[in-house]
């Protein structure tokens, strides 16, 4: 099915043949193609990537679409927002509707009958944090991504880095499958507060939302403590304040070799670090991270 194009909206896909027959026929093949990903529930964030991928190609595609192989937990994937109107209504206020193109299908038109993920690896980078806690979860991204990347053929795709490990799969899914597309990391956009932006983050009270600032200054403070004491220090800080939060519960911090993502014991010359944290606030898993260069 075909939305159409309305005088004050881009042109909304909601079947996949649709879209490849229309960039097939309407696309110029000198034109590139810059490919953002989502899940809906738009923020500023999302717009980023999207003003940098406008920045970078001559067509934009996105896709919105809430992958149910994804989560290993049901009663997330129910209360996941879908708000597609609202999405809409910000891509068309916010960007030039002319070189957009929105994908937004229903499960059928992604997997059929058969909504299941094929089975990937990783090289071990799928073994840890998120997927040692959520296991299949990078299957079910690895399953939508080369789906999507086959329909869209875009040149550049555009990632935030606060799914870190995801950014880093989706590179070693492309190497895999030999694909032509560069991933292109952005940097995470936080709340004037330093919270890290993400479509949860609606699901917290006012007075939730505002105290979940505390996370990012949770790992300032690891950073610090990180460049002058080491990991186990760090580590056990963090355990402290979270602990010392009302209404916060730990799943895990982790400094991990920021290219293997292997978690790490002791600070190898040469290697680059990264903290990464989920905390758990009122049902809502917030997940965020910080360089530790
Ligand atoms: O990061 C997300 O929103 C999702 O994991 C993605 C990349 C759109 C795949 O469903």
């Amino acid at each position: 099915m075909f939305v159409g194009s309305q005088a004050h909206s881009c042109m909304v896909f909601t079947s996949h043949k649709q879209l490849t027959h229309f960039l097939k026929n309407n696309g110029n093949p000198s034109k590139s193609i810059g490919f953002v990903p989502t899940m809906g529930a738009l923020h500023q964030g999302h717009l980023a990537l999207m003003h940098q991928a406008l920045s970078d190609n001559d067509l934009l595609i996105v896709s919105i679409f809430v992958n149910p192989t994804q989560f290993n937990n049901q009663e997330d994937l129910h209360k996941y927002p879908r708000i597609l109107e609202q999405d809409l209504a910000l891509i068309n206020a916010s960007l030039p509707i002319d070189r957009i193109f929105v994908y937004a299908p229903d499960v059928n038109d992604v997997y059929g009958d058969h909504t299941v993920s094929k089975s990937y690896d990783f090289e071990g980078l799928e073994q840890v944090m998120e997927g040692a806690q959520r296991p299949g979860h990078f299957d079910g991204v690895g399953t939508i991504l080369e789906f999507l990347f086959e329909v869209v053929q875009p040149d550049n795709a555009y990632f935030g880095e606060k799914d870190f490990q995801q950014l880093q799969i989706i590179k070693k899914l492309v190497e895999k499958l030999s694909l032509d597309i560069n991933i292109i990391g952005c940097p995470i956009y936080r709340e004037d507060s330093g919270l890290a932006m993400s479509s949860r983050n609606g699901r917290l009270t006012p007075e939730n939302f505002k105290k979940a600032a505390q996370i990012y200054q949770v790992l300032l403070a690891s950073k610090a403590i990180f460049k002058n004491h080491g990991i186990a220090r760090a580590t056990a800080h963090v355990e402290e304040q979270i602990a010392a939060m009302p209404g916060f519960e730990l799943e895990y911090y982790t400094i991990a070799c920021e290219k293997t993502l292997e978690p790490a014991t002791m600070v190898e010359p040469g290697k680059k670090y990264r903290a990464f944290i989920v905390v758990h606030l009122q049902g809502v898993r917030l997940i965020d991270n910080i360089s530790l260069d």
